[in-house]
C-alpha cells in the first residue's frame, strides 16, 4: 500500500527486520528520516532500552514465517529491510542456529513477496561469498565463489535464491554485498571484521588492543553511513537502470591492522598494539583484499564518501562521548 504524507508525496511503509543490529539500527533511523517515524515499523527479536519506550518497535522472529506475515499485514508494509543475520566468526561456533538466522527470513519474505504480500525487499549479502579461489584483488563482480565458511555459503545460497525469485516470478529484491561495517553506534558481535571496531574502543578505554587478526591482513572496509546511503539509494534505484539480479559488489576502502592502528595512534599517541591471531585468521584470508564495485557506479551511481582519516575522526569523535 501506498501511503500519503503531508507533503503529498507517496512514501513507502517499510518494515525493518533486526532493527537493533549493528547496520538496522542506524538504518532505522536514516529511514525514519527520509520516509517519516510513522511509516517505519522497526522490529527485532530482543528489546532493548530505547525500544521500550518507541510505539513502532515490535518484537518479531523473522524466522517466524505466520509472525513475519502477520505484522506486514496488520501494520499496511510494502517494504521490507531483512537486517537480522548472524556474523561470520559467530555462525561457526554456532552452525545450525547460523544457517537457520541467515538463511530462514529470506525465504520467509522471498515467499510474501512471490505473493505480492511484500512488494520490495532489501537483504544483505557480504564478501563472505568468496572463498581462497576467488582473485583477491579487485575482485570482480561475476567471478569464482568458494566461500568456506557457514555464513559465506549462506549469503551465496540467499543470492541465488534472490536471483531465481527475481527472474523466475519478477520480485524486486535488491541486494548489495557489504565489505567490513565500521559504526559506534552500536557494537558489532561475531563477525571477522570487527577488530576495526573494537580497536577504536579499546584505545580509548585502556590504551592497548590485542588483535585477532595479523597486522598485513588487508581487507574492504566501509563506514556507517556508506553504507546506509548504499542501501537506501540501491532501494531507489529506478528498476530498470539494476543489471544484477544476485547482489552488488560494494566497496570503499581497504586496510590491515597496522594501518589503521598508526592512524589512530595518531590522534592517541600512547596508543599500544599486539597481535594474537586466532581461528577468524583463517576467514579473513579467505576473502578479497580489494572489490571492484564498477557495476554499482555505473548502474545507479554509486561512490563511497569516507576515508580512512574521516572514518578515525568521526569513530573517535563520537565514541568519545
Ligand atoms: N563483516 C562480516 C563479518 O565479519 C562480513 O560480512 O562476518
Amino acid at each position: 500500500m501506498i501511503h500519503e504524507t503531508k507533503s503529498g508525496k507517496h512514501s513507502k511503509k517499510i518494515l525493518v527486520l533486526g532493527a537493533l543490529g549493528q547496520i538496522g539500527s542506524v538504518l532505522t533511523q536514516r529511514l525514519c528520516k527520509l520516509h517519516g517515524k510513522s511509516n517505519v515499523i522497526a522490529s527485532d527479536i530482543r528489546k532493548n532500552r530505547n525500544s521500550n519506550t518507541d510505539n513502532n518497535f515490535i518484537i518479531l522472529d523473522a524466522t517466524d514465517y505466520l509472525a513475519v506475515k502477520e505484522a506486514v499485514i496488520n501494520f499496511s508494509i510494502d517494504t521490507v529491510y531483512l537486517m537480522a543475520a548472524m556474523l561470520s566468526a559467530e555462525v561457526e561456533k554456532k552452525p545450525a542456529i547460523g544457517w537457520n538466522v541467515n538463511t530462514k527470513p529470506l525465504l520467509v519474505t522471498l515467499d510474501l513477496a512471490k505473493k505480492g504480500i511484500i512488494k520490495q525487499l532489501f537483504w544483505p549479502s557480504s564478501i563472505a561469498v568468496f572463498g581462497p579461489s576467488t582473485p583477491k584483488i579487485n575482485t570482480p563482480q561475476l567471478t569464482i565463489m568458494d566461500p568456506t565458511t557457514i555464513y559465506g555459503i549462506a549469503k551465496l545460497a540467499g543470492e541465488r535464491w534472490c536471483e531465481y525469485y527475481k527472474i523466475k516470478f519478477g520480485i524486486d529484491v535488491r541486494s548489495l554485498r557489504y565489505p567490513g561495517i565500521i559504526s559506534w553506534q552500536s557494537l558489532p558481535g561475531g563477525g571477522t571484521t570487527d577488530y576495526a571496531v573494537h580497536i577504536f574502543k579499546e584505545l580509548i578505554d585502556k590504551g592497548a588492543y590485542t588483535c585477532f587478526l595479523k597486522s598485513k591482513t588487508k581487507l574492504p572496509m566501509m563506514y556507517i553511513d556508506d553504507a546506509v546511503r548504499a542501501t537506501t539509494e540501491i532501494m531507489s534505484a529506478e528498476a530498470d537502470k539494476l543489471t544484477v539480479n544476485s547482489s552488488y559488489n560494494l566497496a570503499a576502502i581497504t586496510f590491515d591492522p597496522n594501518q589503521l592502528f598508526k592512524r589512530i595512534k595518531k590522534f592517541l599517541p600512547k596508543s599500544k598494539i599486539n597481535y594474537e591471531p586466532d581461528f577468524r585468521q583463517e576467514i579473513a584470508d579467505s576473502w578479497p583484499k580489494t572489490i571492484d564495485d564498477s557495476q554499482a557506479n555505473k548502474d545507479w551511481g554509486w561512490k563511497s564518501n569516507y576515508d580512512l582519516d574521516m572514518i578515525c575522526e568521526e569513530m573517535l569523535e563520537n565514541i568519545k562521548i
